[in-house]
């Protein structure tokens, strides 16, 4: 017996934490949402997070900290150089991962520049399970390239298999072959795949991956940034992981790595990053770009009070009733809303739950935004802000065509321990009332159109007054509610 509780009466998630502290939310009319959607240029990265009454963009930065991580912000250890602060993560990393180097950095991205500066020459290729942007862009800006190696599953929108995230190990041994192991200086693998819906990569998959590296001579790095969804899926999905507690199945996969770096905007549920490794000879690379771009090496550019909240994050990250809360309530949020019929990616995963636009507005081309339009429209119903993630997240082609992405999906993160059930239900019913006028959504067009990173800053509007329509139908339905 594990002696954990996973769910209450009826299938309904049970929470493991008490709030303690609140912040209040504002939920503004629906016709004030219009407005403030349109000041946004229908992109939900521009709205005000005062107009926003569920904030699900993303679980960067956001999850609830527990009463001991705003606890030990109080004795943090001030110091440029030598702060007890540091040797207490230090110490907790080697505890958690068994590795005896810690490079502190502000965040994950930066730990993505430190090792693409490091290791990656001209020509060189990176085989992946699945990129992230910001990974892709280091490597691509160090002269690197990125090959993908992931299984047919991984971007099938609606699928039973458990492990998405996994590599197809028959790719990466014609990888291999192709470039050569000299031209791969690692192979990397993202736990909790964010870009194809927060989805896991087994224990044995990874293990398979480990053996090829160490045959070929070549580094494995794992991004850890959303380890903690994959410890759960690893737990209660795959069969040896039944009985071993989340501290063993982490040494089991840091043993098998020879570099871990992670954001500790999610893992650990406080701000910041680092790498973590045992391989000297590695490190010895790494070490003069830390000062460098982030900050002496017992700080790294974080602030010494958010290095002890990640410090007890990462010890409360070993606790399965706490990485459970995340994925049980995504699991949760993506059933109510398939029963009603809403397209949406499955099987659930972690970080937030992941509506197909493709198909919930498929009367919208793909070179209007089906994803941006979905994402304002489902701000305009609830207050809800998601995360648009298909073809305004692509950079056009170099003849100015559009690149249209494999997937157009919605991101609704949640992150972790932050809403209650009633909000989570309060968004289904929104979703659920939008999937049932959806033909009243209709496309956007750029206004304004950064070159890059267009999704960040750029500006759309709707190509009719569909918007007004849909306020209008919203005011019938609802009366006089918000
Ligand atoms: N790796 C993964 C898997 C991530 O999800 C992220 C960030 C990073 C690296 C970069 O870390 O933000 O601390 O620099 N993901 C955020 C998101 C931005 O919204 O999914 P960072």
């Amino acid at each position: 017996m594990s002696g954990v509780t996973f769910h209450s009466g009826e299938n309904v998630p049970l929470e493991m934490h008490k709030v303690r502290i609140v912040q209040k939310l504002n939920l503004i009319a629906v016709e004030e949402r219009q407005k403030a959607i349109a000041e946004a240029g229908n992109n939900t990265f521009l709205l005000r997070n005062r107009d926003v009454y569920l904030d699900m963009l993303t679980d960067s930065g956001v999850n609830a900290m527990s009463d001991k991580q705003l606890a030990a912000m109080m004795i943090a250890d001030d110091s440029y150089a030598g702060s007890e602060t540091y040797y207490r993560l230090e110490a907790k990393i080697e505890e958690i991962f068994g590795t005896k180097i810690f490079f502190p950095a502000h965040q994950g991205r930066a730990c993505e520049n430190i090792l693409s500066k490091a290791f990656i020459k001209e020509g060189d290729v990176i085989p992946m399970n699945y990129h992230f942007t910001t990974t892709k862009s280091h490597i691509m800006l160090n002269g690197g390239r990125v090959e993908e190696l992931f299984t047919d599953e991984a971007i099938k929108i609606t699928s039973d298999n458990p492990f998405k995230g996994n590599m197809d190990i028959d790719k990466l041994l014609a990888c291999i072959k192709e470039n050569g192991p000299d031209r791969i200086p690692f192979v990397r693998m993202e736990a909790g795949t964010n870009l194809i819906g927060g989805q896991p990569f087994s224990l044995e998959n990874y293990r398979q991956i480990s053996k090829i590296c160490k045959e070929y001579g070549i580094m494995l790095v794992l991004d850890a940034s959303l380890l903690a969804d994959n410890l759960y899926f690893m737990k209660v999905r795959e069969d040896e992981c039944k009985d071993m507690s989340i501290r063993q199945i982490t040494r089991e996969i840091s043993d098998l790595t020879d570099i871990i770096y992670f954001s500790a905007r999610k893992l650990g549920c406080a701000r910041g990053g680092g790498i973590c490794t045992n391989n000297a000879e590695a490190a010895e690379k790494m070490k003069e770009l830390v000062p460098l771009y982030e900050g002496f090496l017992t700080y790294g550019g974080m602030s010494v009070r958010e290095m002890e909240a990640i410090t007890i994050g990462l010890d409360e990250t070993m606790d399965i009733n706490m990485i459970n809360q995340g994925p049980l309530f995504i699991e949760y949020m993506v059933e109510q809303l398939e029963k009603k019929g809403v397209p949406v990616v499955t099987p659930a995963g972690g970080l937030g739950c992941h509506i197909d636009a493709m198909a919930f507005v498929d009367h919208i081309a793909q070179d209007q935004y089906p994803a941006g339009a979905l994402a304002a429209a489902i701000y305009i119903a609830s207050g809800v802000r998601g995360m648009e993630r298909g073809t305004m997240s692509e950079q056009r082609n170099e003849d100015g065509s559009e690149q249209l992405s494999n997937m157009e999906l919605v991101r609704l993160a949640l992150p972790r321990r932050v809403f209650t059930m009633s909000q989570v239900k309060y968004a289904v019913d929104r979703i659920v009332w939008l999937y049932e006028n959806r033909k009243l959504i209709e496309g956007l067009t750029f206004v304004e159109e950064p070159k890059i990173l267009r999704f960040f800053f750029g500006r759309l509007a709707p190509v009719s007054n569909w918007q007004e329509k849909l306020v209008a139908k919203f005011r019938e339905d609802f009366g006089d509610s918000l």
